[in-house]
């Protein structure tokens, strides 16, 4: 027999309590935050077929040429651990024929076989909305404004949007081919990646992290130079309707993202607080992406956030000592049902609580009510059956008193607002 590997996969996390707590406070953030703005929940496989991503992500893209979790499932199918949300989203929309236009909301598990670090990991939470048949810049502008807005909600202060354009079909030929003359020249000096994106994506090579690349095309031709008259209008229009919002922003002429369905606007949430990897989240519009699907001609535009980064930069809130949690105690077998009656009454008033069944001792429960951070414990014995009352003990301050049957909900919850 294998042995048994009793550690987690490299690039993998746990979210123990509290962590665990946390991440979902955050996602419910966003969720709240989406709906607000009129996004609805869709909920996508978490493998597709491979060529969905090849399709669109883009086969010259790093997710899709050095990052998928691919494989064959056993009907010799090819299938890929979802690494980002935007074609599954697409691909569903066209397959259950929503009607467009449609605002679509997600969050969940992704996966990317990159060199793990701070901020990256293999398996890593996104959430992400997507806009479809949405064409005006002012929803590219709202878009924009949604992210910023949801780093605001959560506290993070250092986080800056850089926002770009890299035009359309009309204007794109045009600047690819000066920009892939100027690599030409100076191909000795770009990274072997750089070297092969020079006649396959040459786009991509204006924002390589590699510094001898970035040196290389410091004067490079940029998108914005050559964008179309129809492009330009767009793109001026985003960055007025964002000056309006009172966002700011800063104009990035080399943002162009990694995934190559972009067409016009480009974003990415920067923080001054995660070292490499800075990006807190990123997006952008994709006109062709639904056409190309195979469905109507559509527009599209969307974000997409990473949860691990989003809380790495967001204020620590240290965790309460206590839980909103009551432990019901009871002294001896004959209390053990008047315990577990009023743990479920304190339930059915929407008061978490916990009875340990395991510990016949007193000692033992309040050990367990410890351990599980409970804020108090209610206990049950004869003398408290006989008069109708319960002891209610503030398990921070060790005060304890007799609490009426009736009163017991009420009182409860005045102690978990202390
Ligand atoms: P992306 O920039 O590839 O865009 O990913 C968005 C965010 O996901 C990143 O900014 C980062 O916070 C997080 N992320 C990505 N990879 C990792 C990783 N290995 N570990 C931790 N966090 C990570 C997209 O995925 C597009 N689908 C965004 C979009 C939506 N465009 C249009 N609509």
């Amino acid at each position: 027999m294998a042995e048994l590997k009793q550690s987690r996969p490299k690039g993998t996390q746990d979210f123990v309590p509290p962590d665990s707590e946390r991440m979902r406070q955050v996602e419910k953030v966003f969720r709240d935050l989406a709906e607000c703005y009129g996004y609805r929940e869709i909920i996508t496989p978490t493998f597709e077929h491979t060529a969905v991503f090849v399709k669109s992500s883009g086969d010259t893209s790093d997710v899709v040429t050095k990052e998928m979790y691919s494989f064959k499932d056993r009907a010799d199918r090819d299938l890929t651990l979802r690494p980002e949300g935007t074609p599954g989203v697409v691909r569903a929309v066209i397959e259950n024929r929503l009607r467009l236009p449609c605002r679509l909301y997600y969050a969940g598990p992704f996966f990317r076989y990159s060199r793990p670090q701070k901020g990256r990991t293999r398996e890593f939470f996104q959430v992400g909305v997507e806009a479809l048949g949405e064409a005006s810049p002012l929803t590219d502008a709202e878009v924009i404004y949604f992210g910023d807005l949801f780093f605001e909600s959560l506290g993070i202060r250092d986080c800056t949007v850089q926002v770009n354009s890299i035009g359309c079909r009309e204007c794109r030929p045009a600047h690819r081919e000066v920009l892939r003359k100027f690599l030409l020249d100076r191909k000795e000096q770009l990274c072997e990646d750089c070297k092969l994106r020079i006649e396959r994506n040459p786009l991509r090579v204006l924002d390589c992290k590699v510094e001898t690349c970035r040196q290389a095309v410091k004067d490079a031709p940029t998108p914005p130079q050559y964008l179309c008259a129809a492009c330009k209008s767009h793109y001026e229009q985003v960055l007025a309707e964002l000056t309006r919002r009172g966002l700011r922003y800063e104009m990035n002429d080399r943002l162009v993202r990694g995934l190559d369905y972009y067409n016009r606007t480009t974003f990415e949430y920067i923080s001054a607080s995660l070292g490499a990897q800075d990006s807190l989240g990123g997006g952008g519009r994709y006109d062709y992406l639904i056409g190309d699907f195979g469905g109507p001609d559509t527009p599209g535009i969307g974000v997409a956030i990473g949860l691990e980064r989003t809380i790495l930069a967001a204020p620590v809130t240290p965790a309460p000592a206590r839980r909103h949690l009551a432990f019901v105690v009871w002294l001896t077998e004959a209390e053990l049902g008047a315990a577990q009656d009023l743990a479920d009454r304190l339930r059915a008033d929407g008061i978490p609580a916990q009875v340990d069944y395991d510990a016949s001792k007193v000692k033992g429960q309040f050990k367990s009510a410890n351990a599980a951070q409970a804020a108090c414990c209610i206990i049950i014995g004869p003398d408290e059956l006989t008069k109708g009352v319960y002891s209610l003990k503030d398990l921070a301050t060790g005060e304890q008193r007799e609490v009426p049957s009736a009163a017991i909900c009420a009182e409860v919850r005045a102690l978990f607002a202390d």
